[in-house]
């Protein structure tokens, strides 16, 4: 069943189509696992949905480092490490998710949602596609493949390429 496809508020927007798009699968994997969940929902439901968030953020997160690595943005140190910290906050709810309440994941979830798309997308990902236009391809950035994030060493070592293969915004 093909789900439609959300919209990215407008305050999230970067203006760089393929980092709009990574953002616009996320919104919805996180959207599917809050809002369209309840308790009698089966757990695998939430464990695939879960390690596919988990894996597809990782990509999301390296394609990004990657293109502020090429066009030497200054505040990437900073960027990654608010990375790292959202892909910490992500695996320890993936590591709760397999035992704790459904509710109590989904409430994790919420709260990681909001610091993602207030604190780092609306804000940090904004300044970067802002340098981006004025000192990089702009709207034209292409992302890297898989492929080439491996060879640069920017995913991380438990990255499962098998979970977003073939899905939206990866090549
Ligand atoms: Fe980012
Ligand atoms: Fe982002």
């Amino acid at each position: 069943m093909n789900t439609p496809r959300s919209e990215l508020p407008q305050d999230v927007v970067t203006g760089i189509p393929d980092v709009d798009e990574q953002h616009r699968v996320l919104l919805e994997l996180v959207t599917d696992l809050t809002e369209n969940s309840d308790e009698s929902r089966d757990r695998a439901f939430f464990d695939r949905t879960i390690a596919y968030l988990k894996n597809y953020i990782a990509f999301h997160f390296a394609c990004e480092e990657m293109v502020m690595q090429t066009y030497c943005y200054p505040n990437l140190s900073a960027h990654r490490r608010q990375h790292a910290a959202l892909g910490n906050s992500l695996a320890q709810l993936a590591a709760q998710g397999a035992e704790g309440p459904a509710r109590k994941l989904i409430a994790g979830l919420s709260f990681f949602a909001e610091d993602f798309w207030n604190h780092h997308v609306k804000i940090v990902d904004r300044e970067m596609a802002s340098y981006l236009r004025t000192h990089g391809p702009g709207g034209e950035v292409t992302l890297p493949t898989v492929q080439e994030l491996t060879q640069g060493s920017f995913l991380p070592s438990d990255f499962d390429q098998n979970v977003v293969q073939g899905k939206r915004g990866v090549r």
